[in-house]
């Protein structure tokens, strides 16, 4: 099986370079920021508070996560209902940052990421799949991009979808989100030793996948 591993700051284009990456490799792409988002979600439905490390850890007993594909995409199932679209919010997205830093939930989720690479060819994006997850990964990108820019796109998401934000708001979210990620003890996001960094600022989508085939390509050989 071969893995590929793109790691990076929120915004920097992971999600969308890597789902056209592995339809243009026949491979899967797994969203591992998914899963935490939906750890995220359900706290926030049931009133834990994502600061109480004990009340969220109490809460993975009774939580179940799970992973479908559909016409080659994922769908993230929470306690069996479809959450992949509830999700995408900035509360949820805040939340999935608090609940990310806690070691219990990392290992929550450690065997479904782990699985979906042992039975399939993966291109998976996250913040650790090159250093914990998927160490052994044949290829570990790390995709960035300036803070403007990263802010800026995920903005436009944001209005494309109907939803309220001001770019400052989304600049400062991201900023603090990045900053969270980098400096948690468990599992911060850092580029693996062997993993190529790939800046996509300034970058049109189709120049990103392609620098990203280009080293896949060129790392398998
Ligand atoms: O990629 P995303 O924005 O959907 O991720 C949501 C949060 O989940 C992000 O703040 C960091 C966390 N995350 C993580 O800690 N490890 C991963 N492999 C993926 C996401």
């Amino acid at each position: 099986m071969i893995s590929v591993a793109i790691d990076g700051p929120a915004g920097a284009g992971k999600s969308t370079v890597a789902r056209a990456a592995a339809k243009e490799l026949g491979y899967i792409y797994v969203d591992t920021g998914a899963l935490y988002r939906a750890v995220g979600l359900y706290m926030l439905q049931h009133g834990i508070s994502v600061s109480d490390e004990d009340a969220v850890v109490k809460e993975l007993s009774t939580l179940q996560v799970s992973l479908e594909f559909r016409g080659g995409e994922q769908h993230v199932l929470l306690c069996g209902e479809d959450v992949s679209a509830q999700i995408r919010t900035p509360e949820v997205s805040m939340a999935a940052s608090a609940v990310s830093a806690m070691q219990p939930v990392r290992s929550f989720l450690f065997d479904l990421q782990k699985n979906m690479a042992k039975t399939n060819n993966v291109i998976m994006d996250g913040r650790d799949i090159g250093t914990v997850v998927l160490p052994e990964a044949q290829v570990k990108i790390f995709l960035t991009a300036s803070d403007e820019e990263r802010a800026g796109r995920r903005y436009r998401e944001l209005l494309e979808k109907g939803q309220n934000a001001s770019f400052e708001e989304v600049l400062n979210d991201l900023r603090a989100r990045d900053y969270a990620d980098s400096h948690r003890a468990a599992a911060p996001l850092k580029p693996a030793e062997d993993s190529v960094l790939v800046d996509t600022t300034g970058l049109s989508l189709e120049n990103s996948v392609q620098k990203v085939l280009q080293v896949v390509r060129q790392k398998l050989g």
